[in-house]
């Protein structure tokens, strides 16, 4: 799913190329290798629109092995002589489109597919992916392990920013939003959970099936498949179903976990406008990694018990970065700084001034403090998930706070939750947004906040 700006024109934006050099970009490749982002450009792909991927997995704990369906339904925005998908899974067996056999090549997480008959122009086409192997993890410095995760009794997904296609063939780029429906097989002992809500349990000769269906855009970093043993918990925050599940190892932190979910939902409902998804939650699953991640409807906490400062921010996440998500990567802050806010807002529910003594504890930090560099509005690729995009992030909208004034702070969280819903949004936009809805001119403080170098001192 697209919204009005595809990736190739953000991107041309952002390279400030004149949008006759975009349609240079387009060129690549029949439908082109990237989407234009300047952190992954081999991530994403030109020429489609993704609107639904259907996965069926089955999953044999013994070896880790899958056997896979992926079945992606896309738009061509041009005439698809051949498209690429991003995939680094195990080996496929078949690629089909439309129901005619399709070519296939692989290089690096390129997956060009050469159709029978070329997809036209505006047309609906259905590919469809086989494969079966044993999915492998991504390692990496910052970023830890992530992608396909074996666990001690299954299996686990956890892909920011760019781990899905590790086991799923897909348009790896958050500005290709799609719906998602999982239909997970594994021995019957075991439970799956995923995005979304869950449908029927079908039991079969010992395997058990579950289907898991996210209805509302998702990017595709925030897919998830959680295969293991697990306790799990249904309740409500207001009208929201919230679904838990902790594995066993965990089983002290089931009940807190899913209380003070509900009751964080709860609280964010008030202060950031309607939970933008159809159902809630949180797993705690074993592997230690020490993050968690925001999986759309279900966050993960891997091999941690979060505190309530954690869940704040995976539940912020919900409509800060997979409701509202930044078009390309080096937008990050936008979720990041976010989600560190809401902790600070959190906090000030039991202390006052709260969110103005973190800001002013961090503000005495040295300059060359790695809270400070790089500037948050531009990290590179290395630092997207460092202390500044977080810490400086947060104070970034802790000095447009105290700039505006509660009441205009508090209508631009919510206007920029509620204008951009399930879509896709930049910084320029969000700046835009405080402005208007100020009336204030913050090109100042959001350009020394956001984009310069070294420590804030006047804005
Ligand atoms: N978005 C996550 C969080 O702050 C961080 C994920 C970083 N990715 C990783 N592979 N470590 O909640
Ligand atoms: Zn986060």
């Amino acid at each position: 799913m697209q919204r009005a700006t595809t990736a190739v024109a953000a991107a041309a934006t952002l390279l400030a190329l004149d949008p006759a050099a975009a349609g240079a970009l387009r060129v690549q490749a029949p439908g082109g290798p990237g989407a234009g982002d300047p952190y992954f450009p081999s991530a994403g792909n030109g020429g489609y629109d993704v609107l639904h991927y259907d996965v069926a997995l089955t999953f044999r704990p013994v070896d880790g092995h899958i056997d896979a369906t992926a079945t992606i339904k896309a738009r061509a925005d041009r005439k698809l002589p051949a498209f690429n998908l991003d995939y680094r899974g195990p080996k496929i067996a078949s690629v089909t489109v439309d129901g005619a056999r399709a070519r296939h090549r692989r290089s690096g997480q390129e997956l060009t597919v050469t159709p029978a008959s070329a997809p036209r122009r505006g047309k609906e086409f259905t590919t469809v992916v086989r494969y079966s192997g044993v999915p492998r993890s991504l390692h990496d410095g910052e970023l830890g392990t992530y992608g396909w995760i074996r666990t001690a009794d299954g299996a686990l997904t956890l892909s920011e920013p760019d781990g899905t296609p590790t086991w799923l063939p897909v348009n790896d780029h958050p500005s290709d939003k799609a719906t998602y429906e999982f239909r997970v097989t594994a021995p019957d002992r075991l439970q799956v959970v995923a995005n979304g809500e869950p449908g029927p349990v079908t039991r079969q000769n010992g395997s058990a099936t579950y289907v898991w269906r996210e209805r509302l855009p998702m990017a595709s970093y925030l897919a998830m498949v959680a295969i293991g043993r697990f306790q799990t918990r249904h309740g409500k925050a207001g009208p929201i179903p919230v679904i838990t599940a902790v594995d066993p190892r965990f089983a002290k932190s089931a009940a807190p976990l899913h209380q003070t979910t509900v009751k964080v939902l709860n609280w964010q409902r008030k202060i950031f406008g309607p939970y933008p998804f159809m159902t809630a939650g949180g797993v705690i699953d074993d592997p230690r990694l020490d993050y968690a991640l925001e999986t759309q409807e279900r966050p993960v906490y891997a091999g941690l018990v979060p505190d309530a400062d954690f869940i704040v921010h995976e539940l912020a996440h919900q409509w800060f970065g997979n409701s509202v998500t930044p078009r390309t990567w080096p937008d990050i802050w936008l979720n990041e700084g976010f989600a560190t806010y809401a902790e600070w807002l959190w906090r000030e529910r039991t202390r006052k001034n709260a969110a103005k003594r973190l800001f002013r504890s961090y503000h005495r930090q040295p300059a060359r403090s790695a809270i400070f560099a790089p500037p948050p509005g531009r990290p590179g690729r290395k630092h997207m998930f460092g202390f500044s995009v977080y810490i400086r992030g947060a104070m970034t909208l802790h000095a447009l706070r105290e700039r505006v004034g509660d009441r205009a702070f508090f209508a631009i969280l919510r206007g920029w939750a509620a204008e951009h819903r399930h879509g896709n949004a930049d910084t320029r936009q969000f700046i835009a947004l405080a402005e208007r809805v100020s009336g204030k001119d913050l090109d100042r403080l959001f350009q020394v906040w956001l984009y310069t170098k070294g420590k804030p001192r006047s804005w």
